[in-house]
């Protein structure tokens, strides 16, 4: 396995199939394909309204991959009790609105604090490795490690945006620098991820501490054009 690994979302599969209403294309074969191209895990977002992956998705992927998946899921009663059924080796926990198009941003920790920690704690107990995805904002760091949670997953998406128009992302990049630093500094495995390209993710894993990184809509909009074995490659030479 690379020093620095390589998640694959796997959730824009499930998109397409779900356009159309029908049985493919099967988010289990990109699941698997990911896992023959050089993969280190697999990430798929249950979402409450299901409009990417579903329950039986779930099952299958649990019960067929090789490769550990990190399951993101919301702080909710019913997602906590289908992950302890289901006991995905990594979970990540987001915020999720319904009506927003993607996770936009990362997680309101002061916001049902005493049900997150509930929840993380009941969710490690269960053997699933914890990680909260957040702001790289220094005080979500300090109550990520608060909260007891294994790692944090940064969210890159501003700093994505910036770079994807060409605009001057130092600002941002500094914050990213300064939150790896206090993050492992506390103890807490770091992973980034949202909105990342070829370009954006080759300059993040320069920065010394992420020791993971989940990619999706752009790996899975570039593989129509180059196939999947080709784009996971091409990541997989940028996350080493
Ligand atoms: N990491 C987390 C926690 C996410 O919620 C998402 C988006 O679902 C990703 C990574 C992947 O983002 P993208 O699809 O933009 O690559």
């Amino acid at each position: 396995m690379s020093k620095i690994r390589l998640g694959v979302n796997i959730d824009h599969v499930a998109t397409v199939r779900n356009a159309r209403g029908e049985n493919y294309p099967s988010p289990l074969r990109a699941a698997l394909f990911a896992q023959k191209s050089g993969a280190d895990s697999v990430t798929i977002h249950l979402r409450e309204d299901r409009r990417h992956i579903n329950d039986t998705d779930l099952k299958e992927i649990k019960s067929k991959l090789k490769i550990p998946f990190n399951l993101e899921i919301a702080a909710t009663n019913e997602m906590l009790k289908i992950a302890l059924k289901r006991r995905p080796p990594f979970i990540c926990i987001v915020p999720e609105k319904r009506q927003e198009i993607t996770t936009e941003g990362g997680l309101n920790l002061n916001f049902k604090k005493n049900f997150l920690k509930k929840i993380i704690n009941k969710l490690k107990k269960n053997k699933s490795r914890i990680s909260l995805f957040v702001e790289p904002n220094l005080n979500d760091i300090k109550e990520s490690k608060n909260l007891n949670a294994d790692c944090i997953e940064i969210h890159t998406g501003k700093f994505c945006n910036l770079v994807n128009k060409n605009k001057n992302y130092n600002n941002e990049l500094k914050r990213i620098k300064t939150a790896v630093t206090l993050a492992n500094k506390l103890g807490l495995e770091v992973h980034a991820g949202h909105g990342l390209t070829y370009k954006s993710a080759k300059i993040l894993a320069k920065i010394s501490g992420i020791k993971e990184f989940n990619i999706g809509h752009f790996l899975i909009g570039e593989s129509i054009f180059v196939g999947l074995n080709k784009t996971i490659k091409n990541f997989r030479k940028i996350v080493k």
